[in-house]
């Protein structure tokens, strides 16, 4: 028998250290593949470095600041009212991305990926290039994520100073006034966050809701919620121009019912979306993988890991299984949160019945939501009784949706999903209740 010997360096490149990247890297690796890992900029991408951690971080002191003001409903008395030190929190959220930045390193160097700091680019399907150096390989998994989508038809926008999310996720000092362009999930993010540290936040979105692509009950409760409390929502707004005054920023829009407003405010956030970065290939061959937001399929690093897993499993042994893209869990990290996995109302075919009750109806949320109702909506088709969609506002929305995921995977039934056993009392217990 003659021995195959391979020609190529290595049996996967993967290029971007992202989740979908180093998810890729480590699971190629683990399983005895020569892995080599390029990243022009940090280790983690874009959730761990300006992403999912860095904001998270951020909204756990806005979270704690809420709490703290709220504390009185708790019996719990607060002689002075809280003050928030952003210097502070903007140090400790560089501190959790270095020693996760550590960990990311730490994981790539135990499952013997050979890193490699710079910026790769595709030859072919068998040959990437990297500060002069050339490396064969057998497949290349693309995951290059996205970048910011800054929109060149605002007359303006290139003439005003504005922030990106990068610049909101590193400001040392409250802006008195916010203005935010794009009220999708990093438009609501930093509209939280900046609001509970005293910013005057006025959140333009050009739809009739906020939060595309979720429930939109869900997310008519949200903004309800956040406009009590004082962001001023423009919906159906169409921003036509910007302009800048007195160091002012004016926003220059025309609302829903046709008439000119103008916002002005110290600082701008634009935040109407972001875009794949595609890296230039000529040809896409059979052995390429394009794998977490550079594929534009859902945006999500918990995505991204899944399809960095499967792409795996498709080189290793031909794997053709597929990700059910309704299966995913989405969250949005304001306070309260929401959350929501597959269908919506909105989505739903007719043949669906909606379970609609008040988190409330779980004990724990009334234990630790003083004041709050919540909402869950449970989405089922009618004729088999199978779970289609979950959608929840309410905390912990985040930790407990994966339930509901579950659920849905598993094509579980009103009947199988109940008999699931729920630790008492636990706001989980809310998906119980609803199918009582
Ligand atoms: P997005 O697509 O979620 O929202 C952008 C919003 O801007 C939309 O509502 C859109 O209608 C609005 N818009 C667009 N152009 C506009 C204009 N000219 N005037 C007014 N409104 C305008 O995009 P976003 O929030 O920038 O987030 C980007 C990606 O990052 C998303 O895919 C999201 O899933 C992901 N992400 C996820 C997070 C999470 O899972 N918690 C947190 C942050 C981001």
């Amino acid at each position: 028998m003659t021995e195959k010997i391979s020609t190529y360096d290595y049996d996967v490149a993967v290029i971007g250290g992202g989740p979908a990247g180093y998810t890729a890297a480590e699971a190629a690796a683990k399983v005895g593949l020569s892995v080599v890992l390029f990243e022009k900029n940090q280790l983690g991408g874009t959730c761990l470095n300006e992403g999912c951690i860095p904001t998270k971080t951020l909204l756990y002191s806005a979270k704690l600041l809420d709490n703290i003001r709220s504390a009185g409903k708790y019996g719990i008395i607060v002689p002075t009212l809280p003050t928030s030190d952003l210097p502070k929190i903007i140090a400790r959220k560089n501190k959790i991305v270095r020693k996760l930045q550590i960990g990311v390193k730490a994981k790539m160097e135990r499952a013997g990926v050979h890193v490699i700091i710079g910026e790769a680019e595709i030859v072919d399907g068998c040959l990437v290039r990297c500060k002069d150096e050339s490396y064969t390989t057998q497949n290349i998994i693309i995951c290059t994520g996205s970048e910011v989508f800054i929109p060149n038809s605002i007359p303006g926008l290139c003439d005003v100073p504005y922030w990106t999310h990068r610049d909101a996720l590193n400001c040392t000092e409250p802006p008195v006034s916010l203005t935010v362009i794009g009220g999708g999930v990093i438009g609501m993010e930093f509209a939280a966050f900046y609001h509970a540290l005293g910013t005057n936040v006025t959140v333009i979105e050009m739809q009739d809701e906020i939060l595309g692509g979720i429930d939109r009950e869900i997310a008519s409760q949200l903004r309800m919620e956040y406009a009590k409390r004082g962001i001023v929502f423009l919906l159906g707004t169409k921003v036509d121009s910007v302009s800048q005054s007195a160091g002012d920023i004016n926003t220059h829009c025309t609302t829903a019912d046709g008439s000119p407003v103008d916002v002005t405010s110290q600082r701008l956030l634009i935040a109407v979306g972001r875009r794949p970065v595609k890296p230039l290939v000529e040809n896409v061959t059979q052995n390429m993988y394009l794998c977490g937001d550079v594929n534009g399929k859902s945006m999500l690093a918990h995505t991204a890991m899944r399809e960095a897993e499967l792409a795996v499993d498709h080189i290793l042994n031909g794997s053709e299984e597929k990700i059910n893209y309704h299966t995913i869990p989405a969250v949005v990290y304001t306070n309260p949160e929401v959350a929501s996995v597959g269908l919506t109302e909105e989505t739903a075919s007719s043949g669906s019945r909606i379970i609609r009750i008040p988190m409330t109806y779980s004990g724990r949320f009334m234990v630790e939501n003083e004041g709050a109702n919540g909402l869950c909506k449970i989405i089922v088709n009618e004729s088999d009784e199978r779970i289609l969609g979950v959608h929840v506002l309410g905390n912990p929305a985040s930790e407990i949706i994966a339930l509901a995921g579950m659920a849905i995977m598993q094509k579980m039934t009103i009947k199988e999903w109940k008999n699931v056993i729920f630790p008492h009392p636990t706001v989980g217990e809310i998906f119980h209740e609803a199918l009582s």
